[in-house]
C-alpha cells in the first residue's frame, strides 16, 4: 500500500540568501518604535498580544525596548496556505489566557500582508472591550492588501518579496535567522 507523505523541501542555507534588512537596521528601528510606544503610553499599563508563531521574536525584542508596565499574552490563528486564506477563512486556534477588558492592548505581528489575519483579530479583540487597541507590525506589505487595515506602529514597509528570518518562516524553517532575507524563489509566485 502506498502512503502519501508531505515532501519537505530541501534546505537552502540562509547565508546564501540576500539580506533585505540587517540585524543592525532591525534593532535600531525597534528601539525607535519601543521609544515611541513608551512615550505614547506614559503612565499607563499595556498588554502586548503576540500572534504565534511569527511574532514571537519581534515581541521579545520590542518588549525590551518598552519602558512602561507591560504584560504579554499570545493568540494563534490557523495557518492556511495564502491561497486558502484569501477566502477569508481565518480561525482562532489559541485564545487569550487573560481578560483584556478595560486594558490597553497592542496586537504584535511579524507581518501585515493581505490584512485578513489582523482584520479577524481586531474584530475578535474588540468583542472583549479593551480600553484601547493598537497594532504593531514588524513588516508591512501594503501592495498585498485584500482587506483594508493599517498598523499604528510599522517597523518597515517592504515591496512584495517573500522574506524569511526574524520570526518569519518558509515551511517552518528560518525563524531563527537574525536578519531578514529574500527567498531566492517566491513560493507564492
Ligand atoms: C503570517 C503572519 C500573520 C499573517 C499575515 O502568519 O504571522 O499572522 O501571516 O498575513 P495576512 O495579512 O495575509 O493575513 P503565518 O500564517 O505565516 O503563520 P506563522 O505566524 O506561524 O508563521
Amino acid at each position: 500500500m502506498t502512503q502519501t507523505t508531505q515532501q519537505t523541501p530541501p534546505y537552502i542555507p540562509a547565508d546564501t540568501m540576500e539580506v533585505l534588512l540587517s540585524h543592525e537596521q532591525i534593532h535600531k528601528r525597534i528601539a525607535e518604535i519601543g521609544a515611541q510606544i513608551t512615550k505614547d503610553y506614559a503612565g499607563e499599563s499595556i498588554v502586548l498580544v503576540g500572534v504565534l508563531k511569527g511574532a514571537a521574536i519581534f515581541l521579545s525584542d520590542l518588549a525590551r525596548q518598552i519602558k512602561v508596565d507591560a504584560t504579554f499574552d499570545f493568540v494563534a490563528v490557523s495557518s492556511y496556505g495564502k491561497g486558502t486564506r484569501s477566502s477569508g477563512a481565518v480561525k482562532l486556534i489559541k485564545d487569550l489566557d487573560n481578560s483584556i477588558e478595560g486594558k490597553n492592548i497592542i496586537i504584535v505581528e511579524d507581518i501585515l500582508d493581505t490584512g485578513l489575519t489582523l482584520n479577524f483579530l481586531r474584530k475578535l479583540m474588540l468583542q472583549h472591550h479593551p480600553k484601547t487597541m493598537r497594532i504593531a507590525t514588524f513588516l508591512d506589505k501594503p501592495s498585498r492588501r485584500i482587506q483594508q487595515i493599517e498598523a499604528d506602529y510599522v517597523c518597515f514597509s517592504i515591496p512584495n518579496h517573500f522574506v524569511i528570518g526574524y520570526g518569519m518562516d518558509y515551511a517552518e524553517r528560518y525563524r531563527n535567522v537574525d536578519d531578514v532575507r529574500l527567498m531566492p524563489e517566491d513560493p507564492h509566485a
